[in-house]
């Protein structure tokens, strides 16, 4: 016991909890017990830097195995939970979204119920001071047109199976809150990108393929939008929202960074012409490529794909005083560089299991037309 305050992270061993929880280590404020349950998502080297560290604990299992979670708040007497442990793909939830209920709907319920039991037996001062952070993602509010923002009073109405399963947890958070008082808040946040993100969304598949000299998949016309936030500012809206937000209250996070698909893989393409030549890497020469442009492909749709995603994050940035930190361009840049300095990860989780699963299960990821 080193005298620092505990905190149950969930999903520490994922992409958002692994870049949450170097940033709580470093700040020497906390110790941090990471429930994970490894799932494909979960990669052990993301944080192999902090074994051995006596203010970090790892906890393999499941936040549906009630005995466990009720067993850790027992032995570990946090003084809150940041909860990010997920199913998070929404590709992987169109195939198949039963897991998705399983962690999102009963994984959050099981450790809402825990949470609550364990706050309630608390003396007056902690029961004060404990927070249950939800992170949660702009997906519960649907598709947007041309104009317009999420706000945190945008109702919600998700579209795909994830986005659903996120907006019932989100659900079972505010009726915890209402009905029982359990001091919770909400974060909703748009696409997140950065060092450690699984290569199955967009930013890294797009820079992992074009290395190894496969075709960009772009679904429809690339026209889809996203906003886009560096991992470490959503990290640290996180942290603010955890220290400084309102019991009950929901914050939303964004980057005003709105970007098309396609104008996106256009500048990793750049960056990568520049950073790696396509002549200059031994797997590419003999295929010939200018450009890494060169690879890309628009294939089949995502179905039900949501158009538009844009955050007003103006209650966050004037009640808790965040701003976004890093610029897209920078950003970007760096996100690469990672990926091209960090073969050793990638390799971890991009071995044949991964590569048999997207053969089977992306068939309607058939090339529709040529660039
Ligand atoms: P991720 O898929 O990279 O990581 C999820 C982590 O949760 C993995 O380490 C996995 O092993 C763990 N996990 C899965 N099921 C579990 C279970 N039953 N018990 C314990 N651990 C389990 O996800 P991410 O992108 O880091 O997202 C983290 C959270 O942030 C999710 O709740 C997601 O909905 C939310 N979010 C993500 C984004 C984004 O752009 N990635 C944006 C907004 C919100
Ligand atoms: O908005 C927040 C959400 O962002 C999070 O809640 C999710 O966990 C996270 O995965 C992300 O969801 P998206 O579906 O927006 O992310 P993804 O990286 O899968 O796709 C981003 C966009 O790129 C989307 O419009 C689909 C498109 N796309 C994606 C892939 C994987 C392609 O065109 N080609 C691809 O191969």
């Amino acid at each position: 016991m080193t005298g620092k305050q505990t905190i149950l992270l969930t999903g520490g061993n994922g992409f958002i909890g692994a870049n949450l929880a170097r940033l709580l280590m470093k700040s020497q404020q906390y110790r941090v017990v990471n429930l994970d349950a490894l799932t494909y998502a979960a990669n052990p080297l993301s944080l192999a830097d902090l074994e051995g560290n006596p203010d970090y604990v790892f906890v393999k299992g499941s936040i549906t195995d009630r005995e466990l979670v009720a067993s850790l708040f027992k032995q570990y007497q946090p003084m809150g939970v940041l909860h990010l442990a997920a199913e998070s793909h929404v590709d992987r939830s169109i195939v198949n979204a039963e897991d998705f209920l399983q962690t999102n709907v009963i994984g959050t319920f099981t450790l809402l119920e825990a949470a609550r039991v364990y706050w309630n037996g608390l003396n007056d001062d902690a029961k004060e001071s404990f927070r249950f952070l939800h992170v949660s993602t702009d997906e519960v509010f649907g598709s947007l047109g041309a104009d317009g923002y999420f706000t945190e009073e945008t109702p919600y109405a998700p579209n795909s199976p994830y986005s659903a399963s996120k907006a019932s947890s989100d659900h079972f958070v505010r009726a915890f809150h209402h009905t029982y008082g359990l001091p919770t808040v909400i974060t909703n946040c748009s696409n997140n990108y950065g060092p450690y993100q699984f290569p199955e969304k967009m930013i890294p598949l797009m820079i992992l393929n074009a290395l190894s000299g496969k075709q960009l998949p772009v679904y429809g016309d690339g026209s889809n939008v996203r906003d886009w936030l560096y991992v470490e500012d959503h990290c640290k809206a996180i942290r603010l929202a955890f220290e400084k937000g309102v019991p009950g209250e929901v914050y939303v996070v964004g980057g005003s960074n709105e970007q098309k698909n396609l104008d996106l893989v256009n500048q990793i393409c750049a960056i990568l012409d520049e950073v790696a030549p396509p002549e200059e890497v031994n797997q590419l020469r003999e295929q010939g490529l200018k450009s890494y442009k060169e690879l890309i492909r628009f294939v089949t749709d995502r179905p039900g794909h949501d158009r538009r995603y844009a955050i007003d994050a103006g209650k966050i940035q004037r009640q808790l005083g965040w701003q976004a930190e890093v610029r897209f361009e920078a950003g970007l840049r760096q996100t690469i560089e990672w990926y091209l300095q960090n073969p050793e990860w990638v390799d971890q989780v991009s071995g044949g299991a991964y590569g048999e699963w997207i053969k089977k299960n992306y068939a309607w990821r058939a090339e529709k037309e040529s660039k």
